[in-house]
């Protein structure tokens, strides 16, 4: 019967209510959070029967209750504690002992394994109590943003740099660039949510001969306003006709069919990129003006893909006499060795290779400025951890990087990680093969509209058709990058990840939208204050059993993706949880059910659509409420 029959006027929590789920005495073990995360209550139940069988403590019997497993809701593994001998003994000294409670409803095992059965009642209270208590929390103290539940304080202090998307100015933002603006933001928001203190830096490659050789081309074939229409492509543009003209100069010179060496494309650009590097205003000024307009247009770019940076820094960023300093390091530690006038670290003796620190010029290189910058980020944003998103294209880079900067006894050395991802293949645009990220978005959105447009009817309720295919189509493309582990190539396929059918992007909005539609097509059905308003009882059933385990494996799915680094275990936590709303949908209504019925599963509904909207925050989407 119902707990009670105040509506939603109410926000008291009813103590009777609270005593007649309240859960057994527990032991207490430290970095356990019952406030948010009340799966570990029931786990501390499972230790507590365990350790008094086996006459062991608590504390170590818990890490071992493990949860998400096929048999049961929680399981020990006895040969984690006792090897060799009878599990069946240790099983019988347990089963002998256990009592059912409002945590634990039944034991059984199963060869090795104990298995538990959750309080099913008891474990829906203390879930949906938690978690619409945090929500609520949420909502009421603006200033904080963040939804509590899946989050702990465990980083609390510390401070993280992520330097992520860095894409190279006057050269197309590469998919290489997509997935590491993708998996970066994921990154940067797991650590939030595990308590660090973030800064998002994006490092330009805005430095390098390369900008000479820009600059050689901007003075023949660049134009002022095409530069201020659309800076990246402009650019891109001319550096690519001038490197091809470079090339071929090149080759004629090889042939002896150019003469003259000191006014090749080549040697204007080396002249304009020594002259950068040597601080001549003119060049510095052109240069700027390409950096200042290229990030302009980067930003609209990373606006459409809802991330943000507290940093546009870069490789022309780097003091230079940090660089040198680096140089002098190695220098004096014997690390390094000539090679026909340029300057190589020996990493030989480590299967690293030789790595050039300065060239045969005098400049400096895409390695000396991370070993310079390495030293300037410390100083600048003192980080405890500093993460590197690049393709794996990159390794053997970061891998020399690191080891240097460990045989400078840099202080940060060992602090800094690359986190790596595999390549994108088979990806062009309608346009071409040359792809620039502002088309594929163009063409997700451009996709998602028109299959939001097969549907006059729901299509005609949609607010903003506009904003809302720009959302999924998003999605579309940030799902399939995430969907797998990280380390693996995937093939580009627009079709398939803007489909409505199967695993992609838009199920997960999907997924989102038929949680909000509960509450918009009944309004009539009262929406509780708090757990102690509804019928508990009503929620006894398995497909709402298994919505709300599985919404109790969000924080664990949080902190794999956090550890892992792994976008893709939150990706998946998602899927399965839409596919559980799916399987409910058609048996689990709120349209049509008794009062009592419809206004627990209403509450249970705003819960699902609370902690995966969560989620996909978490995985940088804007949850949408209608499409
Ligand atoms: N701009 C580089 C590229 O596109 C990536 C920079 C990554 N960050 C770093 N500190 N090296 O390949």
């Amino acid at each position: 019967m119902a707990d009670s029959t105040a509506t939603s006027s109410t926000s008291a929590p009813n103590p009777a209510v609270n005593a007649r789920y309240a859960l057994p005495e527990l032991p207490k073990v430290a970095g356990v959070d019952l406030e948010r995360q009340p799966m570990d209550a029931f786990r501390l139940a499972v230790a507590k029967v365990v350790g008094e069988a086996w006459d062991m403590d608590p504390a170590k019997i818990f890490p071992a209750v493990d949860v998400g497993k096929k048999d049961a809701d929680l399981t020990v593994a006895i040969p984690r504690f006792h090897k060799g001998g009878k599990p069946d003994e240790w099983a019988k000294k347990v089963v002998d002992l256990f009592k059912p409670s409002n945590a634990l409803s039944a034991l059984n095992t199963k060869g090795p394994f104990l298995l538990f059965t959750l309080n099913k009642t008891g474990f829906t209270y203390h879930m949906l109590r938690t978690i619409s208590h945090m929500a609520r929390d949420a909502r009421e103290n603006p200033t904080s943003h963040s939804f509590a539940f899946g989050t702990t304080d465990e980083s609390k202090g510390k401070h993280m740099l992520i330097d992520f998307s860095s894409p190279n100015i006057a050269k197309p933002f590469h998919a290489g660039h997509l997935r590491s603006t993708i998996i970066g933001a994921v990154v940067a928001n797991l650590h939030e949510a595990m308590g660090w203190k973030v800064t998002r830096l994006n490092y330009l490659g805005d430095w390098g001969t390369q900008y000479g050789l820009l600059s050689v081309g901007f003075d023949k074939y660049g134009s002022e306003e095409e530069l201020v229409k659309d800076p990246i492509m402009h650019l891109f543009h001319v550096y690519v006709k001038i490197n091809n003209e470079n090339k071929d100069e090149i080759e004629r010179f090889n042939k002896g069919e150019v003469t003259d060496g000191d006014n090749t494309i080549h040697a204007q650009a080396k002249r304009v990129f020594k002259a950068m590097e040597d601080g001549d205003p003119k060049a510095i000024a052109q240069w700027a003006r390409f950096r200042d307009l290229s990030i302009e247009k980067l930003k609209e770019t990373y606006e459409r893909l809802n991330i943000h940076f507290d940093v546009f820094w870069g490789e022309s960023k780097v003091d230079p006499e940090s660089m040198q300093r680096a140089i002098r390091i190695c220098e004096e530690k014997k690390l390094t060795c000539d090679d026909r006038g340029a300057l190589l670290v020996d990493l030989t003796k480590w299967k690293m290779d030789r790595a050039i620190i300065r060239k045969g010029d005098g400049t400096t290189i895409y390695l000396t400025r991370d070993l310079g910058g390495a030293h300037d980020k410390f100083k600048i944003w003192p980080f405890d951890k500093h993460i590197i998103v690049v393709q794996a294209a990159q390794a053997l880079h970061f891998r020399q990087l690191f080891k240097t900067l460990e045989l400078m006894e840099e202080p940060m050395a060992g602090k800094i990680e690359h986190i790596s991802f595999g390549l994108v293949k088979g990806m062009s645009t309608r346009k071409g093969t040359v792809v620039f990220l502002s088309d594929i978005l163009d063409e997700a959105t451009e996709q998602m509209h028109e299959q939001m447009r097969s549907n006059d009817v729901k299509y005609s309720q949609i607010e903003d058709p506009e904003t809302t295919s720009r959302i999924i189509g998003e999605t579309a493309v940030k799902i399939q990058d995430m969907s797998g582990k990280r380390v693996n190539d995937y093939d580009f396929n627009m079709k398939r990840c803007t489909s409505f059918e199967g695993d992609f992007g838009p199920f997960i909005q999907y997924s989102h939208v038929r949680l909000c539609s509960v509450q918009r097509k009944n309004p009539n059905v009262p929406v509780a204050s708090s757990v102690e308003d509804i019928d508990l009882s009503v929620l006894d059933e398995p497909k709402i059993h298994d919505m709300i385990y599985h919404l109790s494996l969000y924080p664990t799915a949080v902190r794999n993706a956090y550890v892992q680094s792994e976008p893709s275990q939150l990706v998946n936590w998602c899927f399965r949880l839409g596919h559980l709303v799916g399987s409910a949908w058609e048996t689990v209504k709120v349209s049509g059910a008794p009062e009592e019925e419809a206004k627990a599963r209403l509450f249970m509904y705003i819960q699902v659509r609370e902690v995966l909207a969560s989620a996909m925050r978490l995985l940088s989407l804007t949850p949408i409420e209608r499409m």
